[in-house]
């Protein structure tokens, strides 16, 4: 929710132009993570004030004013050192406007602005304090009493450091929020926070690093005379800074970062770079490791493809792979979780393993919940992280929790967590964002290797996530003797899993002309059961989502006890009916749709002539075991929604109103 970029270049030559260019391409790079309107902030060309701009809608709206409105020649001179802050904004508070969009100011001067994401959750009590004090509000935005709080700190403490007057701010507010800070009063520095909320910060010098840490300052806000000494220079001159949500916006420029840790006040001056927190706790280490990141530039690009998703979807027989590699060995059919193995022999003694997630997260638990029972012998719930946690479930010491989660930051995830931490249960994190909170609040976990996933309707890590979790369930049997037989079928099936995906994605042509049948119609229902009850809720979540059609996925069990009376000649139906050993149920179920005039298209096995016998249009897949049907089933969901939003128009890679990742409860 919201993505939050700023880049500090410390002499290093850069035009206002080219600061704006960064920070455009930076915003570009996070607009997955909201879409609604989009702002920056930089100095004027006499360096006395800042200059904002704020659209209304996606990046490219924003670039257009920016080179409208600063193509003049004071704008295209050299600056040895300036900060520029920009915001791509997913609303919560307040209409999405220009009014209220990031950066926010704290007076009319532009004194003090702010990028932030998050939701300070005291914003009333903030902005009712600071109101009895003068202060006037422009905006609807929780964000806005930032600014204004630390205007007013900087009145009231006129000898503070910038990086101080942040600090107090910080103090004040509660919440979640990833902030970043600038102010004509202290030109050249940046302050930036988080709790909460992800952020980073990229460094990109000329030389190699001279350190690969970052030493943690402790203490009280100090003046700032005293405090200076408290910098420790990375004694690099010439310096650019990229404070991030997230590492796919700095990437083109540099692959040293730090991921910030909640609270932690990261702030740079003189183009040195400090890290500080308030309150030092027993196991804070004492340094913040300049991690270098794997990921690769054309990761983040959309290559040949219109599209992110369309991209991510025909990635998925590279993703599987990369999920298992260097876990998997299928010649002598075993397998290591490296961030896990250690604590195998306690989750074999757990009372019950908890499967807990978010929308496509949570239905690749929906999809190996079957498989976990089977090969673990353990009582496993499946939980959706809200309704998990408005429950106030009962969790236990010997409870495995399970995280499920493509970005790690997923609020109501990391809050079910959290709550399941706290009750002394192990915490099993699995996700796709190294760094991200979930992994670094869990006590062990699996990193899904699926890649960036950039358009917001989740693809590859839903297959990747699935992957994961079988690997998993293998890992728990290896020592049965009775489950031998299944796992060996499991890992031979795993083994032809990439090719059997690449047969699937050579149905899109087929699928795109099922698109033009369905896109017209207000409704979809998906129905089928067992291992494929995940693709009908998952494959109705991604119609929804992409095109904003009604889609209901049904477990074709429940059919007689109320859907059926939707079934008509004309409401569209797409059936799962595979060899497995609900076989003969989903036939029931598909006789029951046929004889109500409906006309079903058919997901069935290839050549598995009886089945295509009840319906004229179908889709064969290639057979596999039972319980990886799911990926093979989910993908002609994921082409049919994306071919459908593509016919009706919809922005496939950024959805209306969704976010890709949310932040907030
Ligand atoms: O990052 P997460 O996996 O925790 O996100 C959870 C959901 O918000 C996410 O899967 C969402 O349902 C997808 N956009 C659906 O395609």
């Amino acid at each position: 929710m919201c993505g939050i970029f700023a880049y500090l270049n410390y002499l290093t030559p850069k035009s206002r132009q080219e600061v704006l260019d960064l920070l455009v391409t930076g915003l570009k790079r996070l607009e997955y993570r909201g879409y609604d309107s989009t702002g920056v902030a930089i100095d004027s060309p006499d360096n006395k004030n800042i200059v904002m701009v704020k659209r209304t809608g996606k990046v490219k709206v924003l670039e257009d004013a920016i080179q409208e409105l600063f193509s003049g020649s004071e704008y295209s001179d050299p600056v040895m050192t300036h900060v520029g802050i920009a915001h791509t904004r997913w609303a919560t508070h307040g209409v999405p406007c220009e009014r209220n969009s990031h950066p926010h100011r704290s007076d009319d001067t532009n004194a003090f602005v702010v990028v932030h994401n998050g939701i300070i959750t005291n914003y009333n009590d903030v902005k009712t304090f600071l109101a009895k004090r003068g202060y006037e509000f422009e905006s609807d935005t929780d964000t806005e009493v930032f600014a204004k709080l630390v205007h007013h700190l900087w009145k009231k403490h006129p000898n503070y450091s910038f990086r101080e007057l942040v600090e107090q701010a910080i103090l004040q507010v509660e919440g979640a929020f990833a902030i970043a800070v600038k102010s004509k009063y202290f030109p050249g520095e940046c302050v930036a926070s988080r709790r909460s909320s992800p952020l980073l910060v990229g460094i990109k010098t000329k030389t190699r690093l001279a350190t690969d840490h970052i030493p943690i300052l402790y203490g009280k806000v100090l003046p700032r005379s005293e405090s200076t000494s408290e910098f420790m220079p990375l004694e690099e001159k010439e310096v650019e800074y990229f404070f991030a949500s997230d590492a796919s916006a700095v990437i083109e420029h540099t692959n040293r970062v730090i991921y910030l840790e909640d609270d932690d006040v990261a702030a740079v001056r003189d183009g040195t770079l400090s890290i500080h927190r308030l309150k030092k706790s027993l196991d804070d280490p004492h340094a913040r490791e300049i991690t270098t990141l794997k990921m690769e530039i054309q990761q983040i690009m959309k290559g040949n493809y219109d599209y992110f998703m369309q991209k991510e979807i025909f990635e998925q027989p590279d993703s599987v792979v990369n999920t298992m590699r260097g876990r998997v060995r299928f010649d002598g059919n075993a397998i290591v979780l490296g961030g896990i193995k250690d604590y195998i022999p306690e989750i074999k003694r757990c009372r019950r393993l908890m499967l807990i997630g978010c929308g496509t997260s949570y239905h690749s638990a929906v999809a190996t919940r079957q498989l976990l029972e089977e090969l673990t012998e353990l009582p496993v719930m499946v939980e959706l992280a809200s309704d998990f946690l408005d429950r106030n479930t009962p969790i236990f010491r010997d409870d495995v929790c399970f995280f499920i989660s493509q970005s790690g930051e997923t609020a109501d995830t990391l809050m079910a967590l959290r709550y399941c931490k706290q009750r002394g249960a192990l915490i099993v994190g699995i996700t796709n964002t190294v760094g991200s909170s979930i992994c670094r609040e869990s006590h062990c976990g699996v990193h899904i290797n699926a890649g960036p996933e950039i358009g917001v309707a989740s693809t590859k890590a839903y297959t990747s996530q699935f992957i994961s979790l079988v690997m998993f369930a293998l890992v728990m049997s290896e020592d049965r003797l009775s489950l031998q037989t299944r796992r060996l079928e499991i890992l031979q099936a795993l083994s032809k899993l990439a090719d059997q995906i690449r047969e699937v994605l050579k149905l899109d042509s087929k699928v795109q002309e099922l698109a033009k049948d369905l896109y017209q119609h207000k409704s979809l229902l998906i129905m089928g059961r067992g291992y494929n009850f995940a693709t009908c809720l998952e494959g109705a979540l991604k119609v929804k989502e992409l095109t904003y059609m009604h889609s209901e996925g049904i477990m074709a069990g429940e059919l007689k006890h109320g859907p059926l009376a939707l079934v008509d000649d004309s409401m569209p139906v797409l059936m799962i009916v595979l060899r497995d050993p609900v076989y003969v149920k989903c036939m029931n179920a598909l006789q029951q749709v046929t004889s109500r005039k409906g006309c079903p298209v058919i997901i069935c096995e290839e050549g598995d002539e009886e089945t295509k016998a009840f319906s004229s249009r179908h889709l064969e897949i290639p057979r596999t075991v039972d319980c990886l049907q799911g990926i093979l089933t989910v993908i002609p969901m994921q082409l049919l929604s994306y071919h459908i939003a593509v016919l009706r128009g919809c922005d496939v890679d950024c959805p209306r109103n969704l976010a890709k990742s949310v932040t907030v409860e």
